[in-house]
């Protein structure tokens, strides 16, 4: 395979959980929504027989964020390419797919319609169903694949670039928002608060590991409370308070160290995520929460909302690292249950920059 060396190419398949069958259902599922173009091939919606990703960041990171014209280009370079692996690699022909899922939205419109406008042809080529997902029921489902046990209801806390909910999951595709942001998303926040402090995009993952040597209590940043909206989430203070932190030391003079910024800004943000999804949890009557998106990566907010769990007698789940970030796996997980719940989209199915998440 020919691709531009910047791209990173791997398989994130999980193991096999089951036996082959002469009824098991095989969707064919595509993700290209971001900077990720993803192919998997997922048995009875559990089972990852191959998980290709191909991921544009270190491209990006050039550029200090994604720039869409360019992750369009790339997923066209890319798209063709990652379906025939993972089809090679699952070693399942198109003939025996029962349904191709995709991403429609949302994302980035350019980048979307790579992924959708693949799926449609193929679709359309071999006369298989279309299944369209959307890409937050999509992070929610990879947990479905981690833990088999895990069913709905549950409550789920997605965290990711470009989302925050406290989602209640009452079935397999059906999510009820209680909580959201009024400004940024989490991840978006450790992008910048990151940036701030001097590290390259994609920061999360990098104040994770910086803040590992810091003192969580050394600065006290505000938690962001919305009155009246206990669920909601605000980023956008903590993040100025960052700044003007980083800011009043520079203007000083005076140095600071970045291990205490990030671990303390890691740690207000952990606090409000950890407070508002054990609240709901208590308030909703449920026993199992789930936690979906790049930022359910951070370890402090899994270690703290770990302890949390056990504090409340509520079981506690999250996917592989590899599951939690953009990946076509996710998307194959959804889409089955939404197969199988009759769900099917038209030739018509087009890619929705802003789609709606919740019931
Ligand atoms: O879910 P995702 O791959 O993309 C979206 O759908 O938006 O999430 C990417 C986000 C980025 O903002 C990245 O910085 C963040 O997840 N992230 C992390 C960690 N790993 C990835 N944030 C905090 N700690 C991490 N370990
Ligand atoms: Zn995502």
């Amino acid at each position: 395979m020919k691709m531009d060396e910047n791209i990173s190419f791997y398989n994130a398949a999980v193991e096999h959980t089951t036996e082959k069958n002469d009824n098991d259902i095989y969707v064919l599922a595509i993700e290209s929504s971001c900077d990720e173009t993803s192919a998997a091939v997922v048995r009875n919606g559990r089972d990852v027989l191959s998980n290709i990703i191909a991921s544009q960041i270190d491209i990006h990171t050039m550029y200090g964020g994604v720039v869409p014209e360019i992750a369009s280009r790339k997923h066209i370079e890319c798209i063709n390419p990652v379906i025939t692996e993972a089809l090679l690699q699952a070693d399942v022909e198109l003939d025996r797919i029962n349904a191709i899922c995709v991403t429609y939205g949302p994302g980035l419109v350019g980048s979307l319609l790579v992924g959708v406008s693949a799926a449609k042809a193929m679709a359309y080529a071999k006369n298989i169903p279309l299944v369209g997902v959307h890409h937050i029921g999509g992070h929610i489902s990879a947990n479905y694949i981690c833990h088999p046990e895990l069913k709905p209801p549950f409550i789920c806390l997605v965290v990711s670039g470009g989302h925050t909910n406290v989602v209640e999951v009452s079935d397999y595709g059906r999510y009820n928002i209680i909580g959201r942001t009024r400004d940024d998303a989490c991840g978006e926040a450790f992008d910048k608060v990151a940036r701030t402090i001097g590290l390259t995009y994609p920061g999360g993952a990098k104040i994770d590991k910086l803040a590992k040597e810091g003192n969580a209590d050394a600065i006290k940043f505000p938690r962001g409370h919305i009155d009246g909206h206990k669920y909601d989430f605000s980023f956008s203070g903590i993040k100025s308070a960052v700044l003007n932190y980083v800011n009043g030391c520079n203007m000083k003079n005076e140095p600071y160290n970045k291990a205490d910024v990030a671990a303390s800004f890691q740690k207000a943000v952990t606090d409000v995520l950890v407070g508002h999804t054990i609240e709901a949890a208590k308030e909703y009557g449920y026993k199992d929460i789930a936690m979906a998106g790049g930022v359910a990566c951070n370890s402090a907010l899994r270690e703290e909302m770990k302890k949390a769990c056990e504090a409340a007698g509520f079981n506690l789940y999250y996917p592989d690292p590899v599951l939690c970030t953009d990946n076509a796996a996710m998307i194959g997980a959804a889409g089955y249950y939404e197969y199988m719940q009759g769900v099917r989209h038209g030739h018509d199915l087009n890619a929705v920059a802003n789609l709606k998440f919740g019931d």
